[in-house]
C-alpha cells in the first residue's frame, strides 16, 4: 500500500527509471543505476540502497516474473509525511518496482517512420533529473498526438533539446549529431549506446547543439529511448524528412542496435 500522503502522489516528489529487459537480462543496468543515483542527488534524496542491492533485487524480480522481454519501472519518492513543501525531517523513501511485458516497437513505425512536431520546451531547467513530475512532458506529448504525430521535438531558446520522452538525433551529409548533455535534456541510456555503436563502426558523430533550421534540413531524424529503441522520424511538422523514408544510416544503426541486444541475450554485452 502507498499512503495517500506519499509525496510522490501529493507533490510528484520523486525520480524514476525505465529499464528494458531482453532475454531475461537487464539492459545497461549499471548505467541506469548510476543515472538513478544522479537523479536522487539532484533532488537531495539519499539512495537507500547500494548498487549491488539494487542489482540483486532487480535481477530477482526479473527472474520471478519469468525472464524474457520485460520493461522494469522503478520509482522512488520522498516517502509520506503531512503535506508541507519543505522536506520532512525524517523520511523513509517509498520504493516501487514493477515488471511488465515489453511492448515491441510496431513494425509499421519501423517501416514507415513516425511523425513529429516541434514545440517550445516549456519544462524546467533540471531536465537531466529523471523526475516523476512529468506534467509538461505529458501535455507536450498529447499536443503531438492531437496533431496526428507520435512525438514532440522540443526547442528551448532556439536550440533543439530532446523529445517529450526521447532523445533526438539528426543526420546530415552522413554525419550523426545529437545535442550535448546538460541541464536541458535527459542523458539517455539509449542515446549513449548509439554514440558508442556509431564510434565502433567509424560513423562520424558529434554531440552538437543545433536549432530548428538544422533539424528541418536534416537528411534523417531519429528518436531514441528504452521503449522506442531507435525510431526514424519521416515527417516533421507535416513535411517529409529527407526522402520521407527511413534513412540508410538509421537502417545501419538499428541493425547494430539489434545486434547489441542479441549479444546481451547471449551474455556477451551488458
Ligand atoms: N523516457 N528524454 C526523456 C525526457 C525521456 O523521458 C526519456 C525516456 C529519454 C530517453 O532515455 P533512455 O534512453 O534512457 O530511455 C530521453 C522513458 C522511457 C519513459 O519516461 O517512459
Amino acid at each position: 500500500m502507498v499512503p495517500v500522503m506519499d509525496r510522490g502522489f501529493i507533490f510528484g516528489d520523486g525520480v524514476y527509471e525505465v529499464i528494458p529487459v531482453y532475454g531475461g537480462r537487464l539492459f545497461r543496468l549499471d548505467e541506469h543505476l548510476q543515472r538513478l543515483d544522479n537523479s536522487l542527488a539532484g533532488i537531495r534524496l539519499a539512495n537507500p540502497m547500494a548498487m549491488a542491492e539494487w542489482t540483486e533485487i532487480l535481477e530477482r524480480l526479473v527472474q520471478e516474473n519469468g525472464g524474457g522481454e520485460q520493461s522494469v519501472y522503478l520509482q522512488l519518492t520522498r516517502g509520506h509525511a503531512p503535506r508541507d513543501h519543505a522536506f520532512p525531517e525524517q523520511t523513509q523513501p517509498t520504493v516501487f518496482i514493477s515488471c511488465s511485458p515489453l511492448k515491441p516497437v510496431a513494425a509499421a513505425q519501423l517501416q514507415q517512420g513516425v511523425a513529429a512536431i516541434c514545440l517550445e520546451d516549456i519544462r524546467w531547467k533540471h531536465c537531466h533529473i529523471k523526475a516523476i513530475a512529468l506534467l509538461p512532458n505529458i501535455l507536450l506529448r498529447q499536443q503531438a498526438i492531437d496533431a496526428g504525430a507520435q512525438e514532440a521535438i522540443l526547442i528551448r531558446d532556439g536550440v533543439v533539446t530532446e523529445g517529450a520522452a526521447s532523445n533526438v538525433f539528426i543526420v546530415k551529409d552522413g554525419v550523426i549529431k545529437t545535442p550535448p548533455k546538460g541541464p536541458f535534456l535527459l542523458p539517455g541510456i539509449t542515446r549513449d549506446l548509439l554514440l558508442e555503436l556509431a564510434d565502433s563502426k567509424g560513423f562520424t558523430n558529434h554531440e552538437w547543439q543545433f536549432g530548428l533550421e538544422e533539424l528541418q534540413q536534416a537528411d534523417e531524424i531519429w528518436l531514441t529511448s528504452s521503449t522506442k529503441e531507435v525510431l526514424p522520424v519521416t515527417r516533421l511538422d507535416n513535411k517529409p524528412v529527407g526522402t520521407g523514408q527511413p534513412g540508410p544510416i538509421w537502417k545501419q544503426m538499428i541493425n547494430l542496435y539489434q545486434g547489441y541486444k542479441r549479444a546481451l541475450i547471449a551474455g556477451d554485452a551488458e
